[in-house]
């Protein structure tokens, strides 16, 4: 019997030679992008050890666009990882089946740090630990640019958790490296505490944000990262509780009488996820200076466009 239009569920279904014309024709199969006879679109592969909604799907949104084919596995569940296998095996095993590129997001692993480099295929970095965020760092400024034209000499603040926060890292090193100056603001013990912000960066540190808002032409609020905090760390036994997050909010957030204090005339971004009532007023992301969907947006494109240019499309 043929195997066309056939069903494997089981190999006693197999004869030896149906074993034979399969290993044949696996012989035969061109599966690299080298191949002639039907070539097919590069393939995306992305891999989430943690959740993600925008990266995960404006890479994918990118992908579709530019006509690739995308592989998308959410490794929180639904994976080899819960039935004991690394995060490194997994990586390596998605390598082994040659995708075009891989598109990594993990929490902090020293094993993934040091694998993802030694890969011989691209690997996007869609958000790595508290380390590095670097697509999130060129949207971001690739939204400042779309209203300034240039991010030479323009004065961006970023408070909130920053200690913990990848974006902020990634940043930093766009943001200075295209001329801006950033400042930073957040409770004492979510800023870093290493000379890392002040001397790598100059980063000005700002005591209060009614001293930081007048500076800023652009402001981005980041999300308390409680996943990443080390309990000796939330010295209020943070969690997002009423109280908490109002305190929050009064002391370290955008309320509506600090927007007061935000020239007419400057910006306001967020990453996502906004947790409204915490770093942010309800009312901050429909202000008409809020750029929070613009950013969103802009992270399509510059996904695309790093897409296409690691593939030469
Ligand atoms: N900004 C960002 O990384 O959002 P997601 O976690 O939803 O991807």
């Amino acid at each position: 019997m043929p195997l066309l239009g056939r069903s494997l569920l089981d190999t006693r279904t197999l004869s030896a030679q149906h074993i034979d014309e399969i290993f044949l024709k696996a012989d035969s199969m061109q599966l690299g992008r080298d191949a002639v006879a039907a070539k097919p679109a590069p393939v995306v592969c992305c891999l989430f050890f943690e959740p993600s909604t925008r990266t995960r799907m404006s890479f994918q949104m990118a992908a579709y666009r530019l006509g690739l084919e995308v592989l998308t596995m959410e490794l929180s569940a639904g994976s080899s990882l819960s039935k004991g296998e690394t995060p490194s095996d997994t990586v390596m095993n998605f390598a082994a089946m040659k995708p075009d590129v891989l598109v990594v997001r993990y929490g902090t692993s020293r094993e993934l740090d040091a694998l993802l480099p030694t890969l011989k295929i691209p690997v996007l970095n869609a958000g790595s630990g508290t380390l590095a965020h670097p697509t999130q760092g060129l949207l971001d400024a690739y939204t400042l640019r779309a209203e300034w034209g240039s991010l030479k000499g323009r004065r961006i603040l970023i408070f909130g958790d920053v200690l913990h926060s990848r974006v902020a890292r990634s940043g930093f090193d766009v943001f200075t490296k295209l001329g801006a100056d950033v400042g930073v603001f957040g409770p004492e013990h979510l800023l870093p505490s290493d000379s890392s912000m002040s001397e790598k960066f100059g980063v000005r540190v700002f005591t209060s944000l009614e001293e930081a808002l007048p500076w800023a032409d652009a402001c981005m609020g980041l999300r308390i990262q409680l996943e990443r905090h080390d309990a000796r760390l939330a010295p209020d036994g943070e969690s997002l509780g009423g109280s908490v997050a109002a305190n929050y909010l009064s002391r370290y957030g955008l309320t509506v009488d600090r927007l007061k204090l935000l020239r007419s005339d400057a910006l306001i971004l967020h990453p996502g996820p906004i947790n409204h009532g915490v770093e942010f007023a309800p009312e901050v992301v429909s202000d008409p200076r809020s750029r929070v969907l613009d950013q969103v947006t802009n992270g399509v494109r510059i996904r695309a466009a790093l897409l296409a240019l690691i593939l030469g499309r």
